[in-house]
């Protein structure tokens, strides 16, 4: 017992910190403590009355007296001066990752925001279309050359994936009916040899306004709003006459490259013009098969090509980066709008 007594001292005379307190009262009165074994151990058997009387007293005096150290000293070591906690206002901050926006839906959102202001409403339709709805409801017949110019993954089951946001057209009026204004951004899919503007996956915008006497006139006026919000700037389009079955006329809208400035490069494959907008008065047929009467009604649309418009938009010189899957690539475009 004097030796438990003497050790305990020197312990709390070394200890510093509260662990090191409750280690000490642990190794000294816990159930496995040097203090709480002396008594279980004790052989009562072999002491006399008195004997036992004399281990009781110094025992009870030991075990108080080490509830008293340890009491006494943790409150000193609680009433210790402790260090602030030392902040270093020069150390960089944590770094909290929130990835980044692709392009291409950097470009949708800003577009879906100038069309809502326009009173459009924003539909979605399906990456898996019928032929009826891809082709034949937009006067495509399945013996049409126009098929051609749109290389076509069937499936298995005779759907398809869907080779443009026209596919939506007749969906939505047969759905809204007239008057309607719509678009409809998505990714579209054609087996295309890839090269620097082509991909076999990119992303289209769809537009289609229907009322009674929709003109021509409405048609620029639309685009002509589209573009200069799109750039902030003025940017040099022409409009060329272009031809595809579901309007009439038709138009291809081209801008001036912004990658080169108009001078050639391999982007706008050394024209200076990049292909971005056909567009057009919706064929009566198309009229016809979304159940309007074409004599009442009329309207425009037009397959804006949100991959090129993006590529324009932040100077890329590449169309391939943009399904790169590459982080170095990405990072360059904010997290949010
Ligand atoms: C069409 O897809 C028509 N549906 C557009 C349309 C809609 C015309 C409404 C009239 C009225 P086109 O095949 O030209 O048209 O494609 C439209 C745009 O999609 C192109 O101008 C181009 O910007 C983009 N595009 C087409 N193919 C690819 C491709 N492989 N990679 C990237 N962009 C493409």
């Amino acid at each position: 017992m004097q030796d438990i007594h003497a050790q305990l001292s020197k312990d709390l005379a070394a200890a510093t910190t509260d662990r090191g307190l409750e280690e000490i009262r642990i190794r000294y009165l816990g159930r496995k403590g040097r203090i709480t074994l002396l008594r279980k151990n004790a052989d009562f058997s072999v002491m006399s009355p008195d004997e036992k009387k004399h281990f009781g007293r110094q025992f009870n005096e030991l075990k108080n007296f080490a509830e008293q150290q340890i009491r006494a000293a943790i409150t000193r070591q609680q009433s210790r001066p402790r260090p602030k906690a030392v902040i270093d206002m020069t150390l960089p901050g944590l770094n909290n990752s929130i990835g980044h926006l692709h392009p291409i839906s950097l470009v949708q959102m800003e577009l879906e925001e100038i069309f809502q202001s326009m009173g459009f409403m924003i539909l979605s339709g399906y990456h898996v279309e019928t032929d009826y709805y891809n082709f034949e409801s937009l006067n495509i017949p399945s013996d049409h050359p126009a098929r051609d110019m749109q290389d076509t993954y069937w499936l298995k089951n005779g759907l398809l994936l869907r080779t443009h946001t026209s596919a939506n057209q007749v969906r939505a009026l047969e759905h809204y009916g007239a008057p309607i204004r719509a678009i409809f951004p998505g990714r579209c899919f054609r087996n295309e040899a890839v090269d620097p503007s082509h991909e076999n996956t990119f992303y289209q915008l769809e537009g289609l306004m229907i009322d009674k006497e929709i003109s021509v006139a409405h048609l620029i006026a639309v685009m002509r709003t589209l573009l200069t919000a799109v750039f902030h700037r003025e940017v040099t389009v022409r409009l060329r006459p272009g031809y595809f079955p579901f309007v009439e006329p038709g138009f291809e809208l081209d801008i001036q490259c912004l990658i080169c400035g108009g001078k050639g490069c391999s982007t706008c494959k050394k024209s200076g013009w990049i292909e971005l907008l056909p567009c057009g008065l919706v064929h009566p047929k198309v009229l016809e098969f979304g159940k309007l009467d074409p004599n009442e009604f009329s309207g425009f649309a037009f397959g804006l090509g949100l991959t090129r418009l993006a590529m324009m938009k932040y100077n890329i010189p590449d169309i391939r980066l943009l399904n790169s899957g590459d982080l170095r690539f990405y990072e360059q475009f904010p997290a949010s709008v």
